[in-house]
């Protein structure tokens, strides 16, 4: 069967990037899929390892998003930049159709967690 396709907004030091997602993806698959120019984005490809893919939603997002973060994000998360209580990595979110219209928020700068 064909994906159900939304469109999710990513918001980068102010402007407003628009993306197609497929429902069941993960946020970092549309990023690569829409070729977003995000700086450093997805290092590691979604094996939890780099933390790159850190995104900040609002309360009300973070409450919407279908799954808890495990252990393993959370720890590679305190590596992230910029942590906020709703920071989630991409890589281990996925879109679902209440994403629709969303604006995520890309933290402006990016910390590697394999260069630390
Ligand atoms: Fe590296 Fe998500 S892409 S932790």
């Amino acid at each position: 069967a064909q994906k159900e396709t939304i469109t999710i907004n990513f918001m980068k030091n102010g402007s407003k990037i628009p993306a197609k997602a497929k429902v069941g993806d993960h946020l970092l698959d549309v990023v690569i899929d829409n070729d977003i120019d995000l700086d450093g984005f997805g290092a590691c490809e979604g094996t939890l390892s780099c933390s790159t893919c850190h995104l900040i939603f609002t309360d009300e997002q973070f409450k919407i998003i279908g799954t808890k973060p495990t252990d393993e994000e959370l720890d590679m998360l305190d590596l992230a930049y910029d942590l906020v209580d709703t920071s989630r990595l991409g890589c281990q979110v996925f879109v679902t159709k209440e994403m629709n219209g969303w604006e995520i928020e890309v933290p402006a700068g990016v910390s590697d967690a394999r260069d630390v």
